[in-house]
């Protein structure tokens, strides 16, 4: 876009649920704890639903609670049609499911199908059968290069470090075959030219769709298919490890994945209630990632070159701009996204002052740390220019208090698998992923009574508990429920934007008689004596709006 060009635009129109939903995102582990064993579960949400109703968000995302032997938190899956005992049980789903909707609240849920747990029993059966067999055609085992297929078949990069093949051991003891892991080893790619995985995933959407989930957010949804023949291929030095800026990388969106959506899509249309798919796929461009949502496909697909845009104006006006005629063309909602499970919280990833290639995390000898109070103004005025956004806005749990990423973790509780397939070299994500703060003065600030916490809760964080925040009515809590509250109200989520010209460091839009400016520079921006402020992302005296800070207001 050009720096100052007057163009109107809209979201797509519907008025499906999702189309202008905020989404809250719950990683069940660190959410709350009611059981007391340090990794939260499903009745410490049951029991918080009424904290997110307050907050006002329509929707909640869990990530992974299947059972699964927790390699990668879940996203390794062993039985897709139950829960986890870490989590509770089938039971307490159902309890947490209806609760949610008596609120009004709308459940989502994670769905792994790229790959299982290397503890899953088709995988086990894989092990024990011989090469060439339809147990193994389930994944994607192939015979070693070299005279006696001692190298592995190809020279693909693992998203966690390492590459991603491990060699089997046959049955009769001999070295044998080796098996594609775009993740960890523990996690073996299922082979999505096999109908037999196919129908399985049809009856574990079902499974969850009877039981009342409104959707799934879909992991992976860029990698399922590989390219045929799987040839070799070496990324850019600088690429990012999730597929984000490349392009034809052979294992990352292949035309092939589309038959899969849309097949889904067509299962989900069984349903009443407007079910939707939420795709996560990592793609080089806009363009690409609109892909994942034409009619008849995903509903939704995570905005991540957004997530992505460093805090600077003419980039991110140009992405919101790119974004919406994207989505627009297809007919798609545009999501918004500043984190989650997976990226350095935005309240310390916008003030970083060297670059943090996406997964590798912020460590005690990281360099480029972020200054927390620019940060947090900054990832506040990021959330106050998100949410005026036409479309569909997921949140991370922990945002809503401005944690900020946990940087002091030390090594011995370290538990991503980026951390010990790089021994050491990438932190990894556990700095995103330390359990929430509900309570100033209680053990393990509230997340249970106990006091235990998988991660440690660093001691600054009584600051940001829920309780701290809710008797202040500067607090970040109250700013994003003063955000949801108004976006509600004014039916931001849909309808159009008109961009205004406030300078070369400014975002700036109206949505009808609602005005948005978001100062990304060093100098204040001046808006006028006769403007009359809705929300302010941090206070200020006056009307000239101060760097690192964004404000809704209206004009006579
Ligand atoms: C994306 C998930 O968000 C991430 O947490 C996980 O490690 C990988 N997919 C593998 O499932």
């Amino acid at each position: 876009m050009a720096q100052h060009e007057q163009v109107e635009q809209s979201a797509a129109p519907g008025s499906e649920w999702w189309r202008t939903a905020v989404i809250y995102q719950i990683y069940p582990r660190s959410f709350a704890d009611a059981s007391g064993d340090g990794i939260g579960d499903l009745p410490g949400i049951t029991s918080r639903l009424d904290d997110l109703r307050s907050l006002g968000v329509d929707a909640i995302w869990l990530s992974p609670f299947m059972t699964s032997p927790q390699k990668d938190a879940g996203y390794d899956v062993t039985d897709y049609r139950d829960v986890d005992p870490l989590f509770g049980t089938l039971a307490d789903f159902d309890t947490m499911l209806n609760e949610a909707h008596t609120r009004g609240i709308r459940v989502i849920v994670d769905l792994v199908p790229n790959h299982s747990s290397d503890q899953h029993v088709w995988f086990q059966q894989a092990l024990k059968a011989a090469p060439g067999s339809p147990e193994r055609a389930r994944y994607i085992f192939r015979d070693g290069r070299g005279e006696n297929g001692e190298l592995p078949p190809n020279n693909w990069e693992s998203v966690f470090g390492g590459g991603q093949w491990e060699r089997v051991t046959e049955a009769d003891g001999t070295p044998g075959q080796w098996y594609l892991h775009i993740f960890d080893a523990t996690q073996p790619d299922f082979d999505w030219t096999n109908e037999e995985v196919r129908e399985e995933f049809r009856g574990i959407l079902r499974f969850w769709l009877d039981r009342g989930v409104d959707g799934f957010r879909v992991d992976v949804a860029h990698g399922m298919i590989k390219a045929d023949g799987l040839p070799d291929y070496t990324p850019a030095a600088d690429a990012d490890s999730m597929g984000g800026g490349e392009e034809n990388v052979p294992y990352w969106g292949q035309d092939g994945v589309h038959d899969i959506y849309r097949d889904w899509h067509k299962v989900l249309a069984e349903y009443d209630g407007e079910r939707a798919l939420c795709g996560e796929a990592w793609l080089p461009t806009l363009e690409k990632t609109a892909l994942w949502v034409r009619p008849g496909e995903m509903h939704q697909t995570f905005n991540f070159p957004y997530l992505m845009t460093p805090w600077d104006a003419a980039a991110l006006r140009a992405v919101i701009h790119d974004s919406l005629d994207a989505f627009g063309s297809v007919g798609a909602p545009s999501t918004w996204v500043l984190s989650n499970h997976d990226v350095i919280r935005h309240a310390s990833r916008l003030a970083l002052t060297a670059d943090s290639p996406q997964g590798d995390g912020i460590g005690p000898k990281s360099k480029g740390k972020p200054d927390q109070a620019i940060g947090l103004s900054r990832g506040r005025a990021a959330t106050t220019l998100m949410l005026a956004l036409p479309g569909s806005s997921y949140i991370y749990q922990g945002e809503e208090l401005g944690l900020p990423e946990a940087m002091d973790i030390p090594d011995e509780f370290r538990q991503d698998p980026t951390w010990f397939r790089t021994e050491g070299e990438r932190y990894g994500r556990d700095g995103c992923r330390v359990p929430l703060p509900w309570n100033a003065d209680a053990p393990a600030f509230g997340f249970n009574d106990t006091g235990a916490s998988w991660l440690p809760q660093p001691a600054s964080w009584a600051e940001f508990a829920r309780d701290a925040e809710e008797g202040d009515a500067d607090s970040t809590l109250n700013l994003y429920k003063s955000l949801l509250a108004e976006r509600r109200e004014r039916a931001l989520g849909s309808g159009t934007l008109v961009w205004e010209d406030a300078g070369s460091d400014a975002v700036a839009f109206h949505r009808g008689d609602l005005h948005v400016v978001a100062n990304l520079g060093t100098e204040p921006i001046e808006l006028g004596a006769d403007v009359s402020f809705v929300i302010q992302s941090q206070p200020f005296p006056g009307t000239a709006l101060p760097p690192n800070t964004a404000a809704w207001f209206t004009r006579p």
